[in-house]
């Protein structure tokens, strides 16, 4: 399964980059309002850390708008991944723009139907929002399962993004599901190594040492 980091944050996504675990990076215009960033520069920037598929959303609402930013976005760095909304003209823009060889991310997918919309007009990502389905009492993994058979079905070459994810469990869940990617913030991702006995084995395993008086160096 890959990684994608979900900011805008340099800083953070270089910490994580280090460590091997970023496969790529999704923004959307409210990770780059909460970086305080030019769009152009800190995608750049991200561009330049990772090379993995890097999203940058348009924000037009008409097809050849989003076609013209998505084409302006492109020009960024060969990694960008054109992110485009789940609409009729997000989906013509998404059509045009993969036809023209760049990868596209379809972004804000909340019902199977709309996935296979996606993967019809050639996405190369579609990215169902869990966290979003879950804070309405509804399943966002259901969704997850449900595109992996539809796309399963029909040899769809579309890689399962599983966005909006909130927690470890998303994570795991979204790999035992079949997503190909999940996308997650930074303290998500971070926080996947944490186990209470974890932290409660290596406190007993470090008072023995002690008590054993040696050293290894
Ligand atoms: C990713 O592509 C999405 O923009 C992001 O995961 C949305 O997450 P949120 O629902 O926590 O804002």
């Amino acid at each position: 399964m890959k990684f994608f980091v979900d900011t805008a944050n340099t800083a953070a996504i270089a910490e994580l980059h280090d460590l091997g675990m970023v496969d790529g990076v999704t923004t959307n215009p409210s990770l780059i309002l909460k970086s305080g960033r030019d769009i152009l520069e800190v995608t750049k920037e991200i561009c330049d850390l990772v090379p993995g598929p890097v999203s940058a959303e348009v924000v037009a609402l008409e097809a050849d708008d989003m076609i013209a930013e998505g084409r302006k976005l492109a020009k960024i760095a060969d990694n960008i991944t054109v992110k485009v909304p789940l609409t009729w003209a997000g989906l013509k823009a998404c059509k045009t723009l993969t036809d023209e060889g760049r990868m596209v991310n379809v972004t804000l997918c909340f019902s199977s139907n709309q996935a296979l919309l996606a993967a019809k007009a050639g996405a190369t990502f579609i990215s169902p929002f869990i966290g979003r389905l879950d804070d309405m009492n509804l399943d966002g993994m259901e969704l997850i399962r449900d595109i992996r058979t539809i796309y399963d079905n029909y040899g769809f070459a579309t890689e399962i993004l599983a966005a909006s994810i909130r927690s470890g469990n998303h994570v795991s869940e979204s790999a035992l599901a079949g997503a190909d990617v999940v996308t997650a913030p930074p303290n998500v991702l971070k926080g996947l190594a944490s186990h209470p006995l974890t932290d409660k084995g290596l406190a007993a395993f470090m008072k023995d040492w002690e008590a054993t008086g040696q050293k290894i160096l």
